[in-house]
């Protein structure tokens, strides 16, 4: 597997605060990496440290096998980047401002021609290219944006808090791009405080909380390195206090608990025993009409990382 983002134990400070506390990232290359983590985790200033803006206080970062802290233009050319929110002169049209960028990138004119009109369509804003950036929603800001960070075709892409601004449709259109390019071999790292967006359209996941890295891996590995028992819900018809106690009595049974005609049943087993229980239902004299097996989401995991971590400091 090759890096493209790899820190060692890369630290930054404001003053008594550490943003950074020793972090040792690792992005491979053409995966989704989803940088996740609660506001002021330390994540924009991770990433402005990777691309430069920031001077880290102690440790190292590469960027596509090279070592940051120093002018790299070759690298550089090679990585694309949208900052949160991203602040654009508004007396520029969107086509103009691409082109500044384009020009900064070396392109020619010819490769600007054609590669601006392209990008544009390419983030919804087609039609929009020759309006003023300050007649545009922060949603289009947010997408002329992206476009800029994909203006060279980079190898890596560096996306501060994509969906920041956009609505649910924008944000919709902005995975599928993330998704297409990923599929052409761009490397995407992408930060974000949502698990949802980051569940989307990611494969791989950094958790990072207080400056600190909580976990990393496959959105699977995560899942599954925390291993609570299931729950049952089950609606019944006929619901009495034999069929509950028949329950209790299951070996594999922690509590019932009833709520009208549902019962949620939390096991001590992460096996599926639907079967078993339905079957003690019926021979008690309950018809059940509905039963789901429910086990920890991703959601819980990253709730339950952060309270951990919330509880070690
Ligand atoms: N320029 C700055 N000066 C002082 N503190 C800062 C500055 N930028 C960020 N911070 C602090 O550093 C921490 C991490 O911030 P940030 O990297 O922006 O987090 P995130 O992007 O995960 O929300 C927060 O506590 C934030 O208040
Ligand atoms: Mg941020």
């Amino acid at each position: 597997m090759v890096a493209v983002i790899e820190t060692n134990s890369l630290t930054k400070t404001y003053g008594s605060l550490v943003a950074v506390n020793k972090l040792n990232l690792k992005v491979e290359k053409n995966t989704i990496h989803g940088f996740l983590g609660p506001n002021g985790a330390g994540k924009s200033t991770t990433i402005k440290v990777l691309i430069g803006l920031l001077k880290a206080d102690s440790g190292s970062a590469k960027i596509l096998g090279q070592e940051i802290g120093w002018d790299r233009p070759e690298t550089r050319a090679h990585v694309g980047y949208m900052p949160e929110l991203p602040k654009l002169p508004k007396h520029l049209k969107g086509t103009e401002l691409l082109d500044i960028y384009g020009r900064m990138y070396g392109m020619t004119e010819a490769e600007r021609a054609k590669q601006v009109p392209e990008l544009l369509d390419v983030v919804g804003l087609g039609d929009r290219g020759t309006d003023l950036i300050g007649q545009y929603s922060k949603g289009m800001q947010q997408r002329l944006g992206l476009a800029q960070a994909l203006l060279n075709a980079p190898e890596l892409v560096i996306l501060d808090e994509p969906s920041l601004g956009l609505d649910p449709v924008g944000m919709v259109e902005v995975r599928d791009l993330m998704k297409k390019l990923a599929k052409q071999g761009t490397t995407i790292f992408l930060s974000s405080h949502l698990l949802h967006e980051v569940q989307q359209v990611c494969t791989q996941v950094t958790i990072i909380n207080r400056g600190v890295e909580v976990t990393s891996g496959s959105l699977e590995e995560i899942s599954s390195r925390v291993e609570g028992p299931l729950k049952i819900e089950v609606e019944v018809n006929n619901l009495s206090k034999p069929i509950l106690e028949k329950l209790e009595a299951l070996p594999f049974v922690d509590n019932v608990s009833r709520s009208g005609k549902k019962l949620l049943i939390e096991l001590t087993t992460r096996d599926d025993v639907r079967s078993e229980v339905s079957q003690a239902i019926t021979n008690a004299g309950g018809v059940v009409v509905a039963m789901n097996l429910k086990g920890e989401s991703l959601e819980d995991v990253f709730i339950d990382l952060l309270g951990t971590r919330e509880k070690e400091s």
